[in-house]
């Protein structure tokens, strides 16, 4: 009897590479993949915790699931990622929905398929969550889902321990992966015709395998064959020069462009933050990677409303975004996240002033990236076709800048690179005609 798996993924591009890791696991144990949980056998929720939001989305789908599960008793639900892996949560979970058979770690990932095993043989709930990082496991395969585009771990785990943030604390220590492995990964991904490879870890600049970040990124760009590489996400404090030199010396390969996330415009809060970079540190940055590379499109994410935010901060925020341009940004409303340092601070800022901030910084940051869609038309774009819209009967792809375009074909272009010449644009997409 053929077997299905259903995974619902929330939270990073980490997250969606380890579902693919998840779904490599499943599918050793003979299960097939299919879109919905009606029809699995297995139900994985692999969990994100960076925001209430997200753990509120996982609580409530795990919840939907209950009656399924009451007619389906044979059905397994596993809950896995980074939600579980909070202090006490997993306890939590298991209370509120004691139909779930499976709930594992972020370090438990690899064990997956033990656990499943183990819970065929049982009625009780398999619990696994440890609370070290253990060696980084290099077993699991992948089955990946994104073609043309695939994403290759570097690290794991952070070290920054931004006032703000869980990651620490769900993820671990950071630990870098060898660089001969990650090497050899991306050629044989290379090799099977992969067009995209995104080099994946918090903070990549803190890379230290054999190789340091910038001198593994070298080695990759000299991979032969047409293929692209990004890279995500980069702390701005440990952002050199030597990278951008690097980034510079094979713009055919390395995307010009770079995830920078500068969170606050304002000193005072990117202390508190415990950034350990100022805003003039940050602009510099910018700056010499703009005098080397000056069509480098940068984007960034940004916290608004974390405590003791004043009005003057907030304003310090809209100036830097207005001094740097971003291509795009995530905006965010700060997240009190229990655990954290940023928590236990007094004036946690009222959601009516966080709800006014983000829209006024939204507005802002969306007409600079629709004043610069517009820059494009009437230009020729090269995409990496990755899709096809059966809405808008239109194929869609990016360009190395990050945007998205739409265009007409008669044939399959699918992991192609195609042309364009731009006709339209709005705010975060463009359209064309292949050239
Ligand atoms: N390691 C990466 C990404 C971390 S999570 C980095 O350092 O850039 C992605 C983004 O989520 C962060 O950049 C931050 O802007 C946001 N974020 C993290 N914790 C948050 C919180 N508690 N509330 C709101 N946004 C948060
Ligand atoms: Fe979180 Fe900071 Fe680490 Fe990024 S660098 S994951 S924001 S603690
Ligand atoms: Fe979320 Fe964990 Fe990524 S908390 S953002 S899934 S590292």
């Amino acid at each position: 009897m053929e077997k299905f798996y259903h995974i619902v993924t929330y939270g990073c591009q980490m997250n969606v590479h380890e579902s693919e890791k998840i779904a490599g696991i499943l599918s050793e144990l003979g299960y097939k993949h299919c879109d919905s949980p009606e029809q699995a056998d297995i139900v994985v929720f692999n969990t994100c915790c960076i925001r209430e939001n997200a753990e509120n989305h996982a609580f409530g789908n795990i919840g939907m699931l209950k009656k399924l599960k009451s007619r389906r008793k044979d059905m397994l639900i596993a809950v896995g990622g980074c939600l579980p892996q909070q202090l006490n949560k997993a306890e939590n979970l298991h209370e509120k929905f004691p139909y779930v058979d499976i709930i594992f770690g972020t370090h438990n990932l690899h064990n997956l398929k033990e656990l499943i095993k183990l819970k065929l043989g049982r009625k009780k709930t398999v619990i696994q969550i440890d609370e070290r990082e253990g060696e980084i496991c290099e077993d699991d395969k992948p089955l990946r889902t994104s073609y043309p585009n695939a994403w290759v771990n570097i690290m794991y785990g952070c070290n920054n321990f931004c006032s703000y943030c869980i990651v620490p604390y769900v993820r671990g220590r950071e630990r870098s992966r060898s660089s001969e492995k990650i090497i050899e990964e991306v050629r044989s991904l290379v090799a099977e015709g992969y067009k995209e490879i995104t080099l994946l870890g918090q903070n990549v600049n803190s890379y230290r395998g054999e190789l340091t970040f910038p001198q593994l990124l070298e080695r990759i760009a000299l991979i032969e064959g047409k293929f692209r590489i990004r890279f995500m996400t980069s702390h701005p404090k440990d952002f050199s020069l030597e990278l951008i030199e690097v980034m510079a010396k094979y713009p055919k390969k390395i995307c010009r462009c770079l995830h920078l996330p500068v969170q606050s415009g304002s000193d005072r809060i990117l202390r508190e933050m415990n950034r350990r970079y100022t805003s003039a540190d940050y602009l510099e940055k910018v700056r010499m990677l703009k005098a080397a590379i000056p069509e480098c499109a940068v984007t960034t994410d940004l916290i608004v409303g974390f405590p003791g935010e004043t009005d003057g901060d907030f304003k310090d925020t809209l100036k830097l975004v207005k001094k740097v341009g971003f291509a795009s940004a995530f905006t965010f409303v700060y997240s009190k996240r229990a655990g954290t340092r940023a928590a236990e601070m007094p004036d946690q800022v009222p959601e009516e002033v966080s709800k006014a901030r983000i829209i006024e910084l939204v507005e802002l940051v969306n007409s600079q990236t629709r004043a610069m869609s517009q820059t494009y038309i009437g230009k020729t774009v090269e995409i990496l076709c990755e899709g096809y819209d059966e809405k808008r009967g239109l194929y869609l792809g990016r360009d190395e800048f990050g945007r998205m375009g739409y265009f007409a074909s008669d044939e399959n272009l699918v992991g192609k690179f195609v042309d364009i010449l731009v006709d339209g644009a709005n705010g975060v997409s463009l359209t064309g005609k292949v050239v």
